[in-house]
Order: C-alpha cells, then structure tokens, then sequence
C-alpha cells in the first residue's frame, strides 16, 4: 500500500427533511448567494425547502448555471459576489452547480484572472476558499464530497478541471427524496459517471490495498444492483438512498488512498463533451472500452479480478476473464440505454482523435494513465478505436 494522507472535511447531512437544517450549519450574519442551474428546483420543491430554512439570513439568488458550468456565466456570478460582499455561498444543484460554486469560491479569493486557475501553471488553488455548502440534486459526480471541480469555455472549445484542499463543502445535504424528480437519462448518466469513477481508481494494476480494493467493489455491485430500481417508474426512497451514497463514495478520496489511479478515461472524455457537448458520463461510457482494451497488457488481471469479483465469471484464462469483464462493463452501459460508440453520438467524428492528440499536446499533457507513459498519440488510438 502507498503512503497516504486522508482528510475530508465534508460533514453529511443524509436522509429526507435534512434541507431544514442548513440554517444551523451556516455562521450567523452570512450573507448568502444561492447558486443554481435551469430552474429544476423551483419544480421539485427545493427551492422553497431552502428559503423556508434560510428565511433568517441575508439571502441572494444566482440561477440559469448550465449544465458543464460555463465560465462566461460563472463572471456574471463573480462580479454580483463583488458587489454585493457576499461571504458565503451555497450550491442547490448538481455536479454542475457545484463545479460551478467551487470556481466562484476559488476566484473570489483569488488576485488575478480567474481563468488562470484551471491554465498552467496554476490548475490548483492553494489556500482556502470562500466557505461554501452545498444541496445535492443529482447523484453522480461526487463534487458534493470533494474539493475538484470543471469548468466549460464554450469560446475556446475548452473543458478543464481543477481543484485544491480548500475547496471542499463545509456541509452536504444528501435527501434521496430530490430523486424523484430526475429524468431517467439524467439517472443513468449519474449511475454511469459513478460507476467510472470507480473503475478510475481501480482498474490499474492488483495493489496490496486490500480495503480499498474491496470497498470499489462493493460500490460497482451496489451500483449495478441499484440501477435497475432507479430507472424504474416507481420512486424508491431506500434504493435512491442507495444510489445517492454510492455516488458520493465513488469520489469522496477514499478509495483512491494507497493505490494508483488512472483518470485518463476522464481526460479524453471531457474533450468529446468540449467539442460536441455530449454529456459528461456518456463521453466515458464511450472511452472506458476503448481504453480498456487498447491498454489490455497493463490491466488484464484487475480486468480479470473485476470479472471475478464484480460478475463472477470464474472460468476461463486471465485474458478471457479480462475480456468478459470489458463485455460485461459494456453490457451494463446498454443496460441503462447508454450507447458506447462515438459514431450513436455524432456523425461527423472523423477527426475526433486528431483533435484530441493536438490538444493535448498542446497543453503538454504527454504523459497520461496510472503510469504516466499514455502520449497523445496513444490517445489518439483510444479515441479512434471508440469510433
Ligand atoms: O439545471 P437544472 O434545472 O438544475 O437541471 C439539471 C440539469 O439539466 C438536471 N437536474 C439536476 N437535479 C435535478 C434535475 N432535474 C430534475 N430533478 C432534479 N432533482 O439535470 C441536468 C444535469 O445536471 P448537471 O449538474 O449538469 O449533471 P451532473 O451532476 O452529472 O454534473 C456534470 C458536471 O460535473 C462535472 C462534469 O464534467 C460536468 O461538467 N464533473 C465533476 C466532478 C467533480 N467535481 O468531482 C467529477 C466528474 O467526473 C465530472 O467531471
Ligand atoms: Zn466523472
């Protein structure tokens, strides 16, 4: 096991009703901006839960934060924050909304122009933000949990990411009660980004990390077993509740401590979402495979121990165990009606890896993947094999 350091300062507050107790978890004489997306809260209920709770505070609102935040909405954000001297800011929303909050944590206490946060050479930010918390509507991403974020610029075709140690949540409320209102397709996107997020951390190399090992696991397993109950018509608070915490676990930081990870997936994917908008999770449904396979001689025996292990396929050769797994991986996707090709996405994709590898070439990302030799022509194979 590697060495490691683990400090999550998150405090959870899991379960119906929980909105209501926000007013506790904010220091008095806040003055708050609410920050959220296209208005889905005003529909389910959140939206008054949250005022309801916050009615003693110095309260604001910033609504219409897209889907993959957008930095040039994000500004207008910024500039209110300014003006008003708000101190404190809370997230109502997905992994957008939250992305989207944690940039405006980083850059309101930030000097010089906000995008050289996520641009060499600064992509983190060291210090402490301004505090935040956050109100979870759609499981998928984690961002609820832990201190990265992505932000969108539509302008220059770019998605990056960024993060650092002061930008997790001071709290999260997790009620599995705003489940019933997603959109499946939005349900099968948080099962599918979950489930990668896992397979990240954990499709590398066997590692002596026994725990961790198992606990992604057991968050694959609850995962597959959750799905099909969430994607049914009838709400289920209990396998919502499952599919909320599985997703947060999937990338709070604990099962990454002690192994190497891997991320690459990520990286190809949010360029498909920056060139042709395609939703984050289904960008990684389409890379995984591809990636999987075209770097078979490195991972085939976690391939293997996930067929194992995940599906219980018990026969067969490494290799042919490692492929059933990849199979099955795939299967799983389709399960959810989320298609694994380039081409069920976008018809004119034929210059997708070329644009991939001059990217990240650009941007000098030449060496990607748990052991930091994938190049970007190697990416540009796994982009054109998930043609
Ligand atoms: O905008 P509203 O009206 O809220 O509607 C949203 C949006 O249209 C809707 N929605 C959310 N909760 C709902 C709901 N509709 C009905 N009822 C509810 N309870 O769902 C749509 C998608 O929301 P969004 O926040 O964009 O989805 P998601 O949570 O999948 O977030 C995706 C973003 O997170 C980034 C992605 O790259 C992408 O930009 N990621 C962030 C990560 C992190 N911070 O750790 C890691 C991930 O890998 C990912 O990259
Ligand atoms: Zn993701």
């Amino acid at each position: 096991m590697l060495n490691f350091e683990f400090k999550n300062p998150t405090k959870i507050l899991f379960g119906k009703g929980e909105i209501a107790k926000i007013e506790k978890e904010i220091p008095e004489g806040a003055k708050i901006l609410m920050i959220y997306g296209g208005g889905s809260i005003k529909n389910n209920g959140v939206y008054d839960q949250v005022r309801k709770a916050l009615a003693d505070f110095e309260f604001y609102e910033f609504g219409g934060v897209p889907a993959n935040p957008e930095y040039e909405v994000l500004i207008n954000a910024l500039t209110f924050i300014k003006e008003k001297n708000i101190n404190y800011l809370l997230a109502v929303g997905g992994g957008s909304v939250i992305d989207g909050t944690k940039f405006l944590s980083a850059a309101a206490q930030y000097e010089g122009e906000p995008w050289e946060i996520l641009k060499k050479p600064v992509r983190t930010f060291e210090g402490q933000g301004m505090p935040f918390g956050t109100i979870l509507t759609l499981p998928a991403t984690g961002s609820e949990m832990n201190s990265g974020y992505v932000i969108s610029r539509r302008e220059t075709n770019e998605k990056l990411s960024s993060g650092g140690p002061g930008l997790f949540p001071q709290f999260s409320v997790l009620d599995p009660e705003v489940v019933r209102s997603i959109p499946k397709n939005q349900i099968a996107n948080g099962i599918t980004d979950a489930y990668t997020h896992v397979l990240e951390q954990y499709m590398t190399a066997p590692s002596s990390a026994d725990l961790q090992e198992r606990i992604a696991e057991s968050i694959l397993i609850s995962l597959q077993q959750t799905a099909p109950k969430v994607m049914e018509e009838d709400f289920d608070y209990d396998a919502a509740g499952n599919f909320m915490w599985c997703c947060t676990m999937a990338l709070n930081g604990l099962i990454q401590k002690g192994v190497i990870t891997d991320w690459a997936v990520h990286a190809m994917g949010h360029e498909l979402t920056a060139y042709y908008g395609i939703d984050h999770a289904r960008t990684l449904a389409i890379i995984a495979p591809s990636h999987y396979r075209y770097n078979f001689e490195t991972k085939k025996e976690k391939l293997a121990q996930y067929a194992e292990r995940v599906w219980n396929i018990t026969e067969g050769s490494v290799e042919e165990k490692a492929e059933a797994g990849i199979r099955k991986m795939e299967d799983f996707f389709h399960s959810l009606h989320i298609q694994t090709r380039l081409s069920d996405y976008v018809e004119d994709y034929q210059n997708t890896a070329e644009r991939v590898k001059k990217a990240f070439t650009e941007r000098n990302w030449l060496g990607l993947g748990e052991y930091k030799a994938l190049s970007p022509e190697d990416a540009y194979q796994i982009v054109e094999m998930s043609y």
